[in-house]
């Protein structure tokens, strides 16, 4: 189909209402149907080509710039140093007999087990259960044990191991001595207290001698 331009303005005036666009028609032609010259504005182009430009600057920060640790990274060093102060306030602890004995006996010292319980619910609770009471590994609240008769006897079983690793041994990139402390002085002071939903002593498990401190342990837990 051939028409004028004019023609053309003509038919889509009768098309659309009267208004006839005063843009020239551009000389391509599909199927008959024609374009009016009408590029985008000025405006809109350059803000078009900043955004390529932009984005190819985007790009190469992105890709040249040091990777940034992200939240969850930088809330984790942020956690490891509030960490280290507060253990600061602790001093370095070794898990020997009077210092877990102090933990258990002096209240100002045991507010710490709550930190010892939550490294207990970390890493221990998937065998000995969340409270203490024993799934696949035993019962910690009852005054039976097989392998413990001292205090530092958790401590023992914790850094080794026992039963060809069914308990498995904690090294000191798992556990560092002030959280092994912490961790074993909690233990201690789950004994006796006898938490409902217990598992039964194990056959081989005896009841052992109280903890060589004749305070009661506790209520600060
Ligand atoms: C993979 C399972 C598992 C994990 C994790 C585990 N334990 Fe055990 N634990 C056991 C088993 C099983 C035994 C009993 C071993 C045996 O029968 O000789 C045991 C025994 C013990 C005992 C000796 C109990 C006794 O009667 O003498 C202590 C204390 C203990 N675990 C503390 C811990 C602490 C503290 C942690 C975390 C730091 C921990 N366990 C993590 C499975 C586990």
């Amino acid at each position: 189909m051939s028409s004028t331009p004019n023609q053309n303005k003509v038919d889509q005036s009768i098309n659309d209402g009267g208004h006839v666009p005063d843009d020239p028609l551009t000389d391509h032609a599909y199927d008959g149907i024609q374009e009016y010259d009408n590029p985008t504005p000025g405006w809109w182009t350059y803000l078009w080509i900043a955004t390529i430009v932009f984005s190819f600057f985007y790009w190469l920060v992105f890709t040249l710039a040091p990777k940034d640790a992200g939240y969850a990274t930088r809330y984790e060093i942020a956690a490891a140093r509030d960490l280290k102060k507060t253990f600061g306030e602790l001093g370095e602890l070794s898990p020997d007999e009077p210092t877990l004995i102090a933990f258990l006996t002096d209240a100002e010292k045991a507010r710490w087990l709550k930190f010892g319980e939550s490294l207990f619910k970390n890493k221990c609770s998937t065998c000995h259960g969340s409270e203490g009471t024993g799934i696949n590994g035993t019962n910690l609240t009852d005054d039976k044990y097989i392998h413990v008769k001292q205090l530092t006897d958790i401590v023992d079983v914790i850094s080794k191991g026992r039963n060809n690793g069914a308990m498995p041994k904690f090294e000191s990139k798992d556990l560092n001595p002030t959280e092994m402390t912490l961790v074993a002085a909690y233990v201690a002071s789950l004994r006796g207290t006898n938490k409902p939903g217990g598992k039964p002593a194990e056959p081989n498990a005896v009841t052992i001698d109280p903890w060589p401190t004749n305070r009661p342990v506790s209520s600060a837990r």
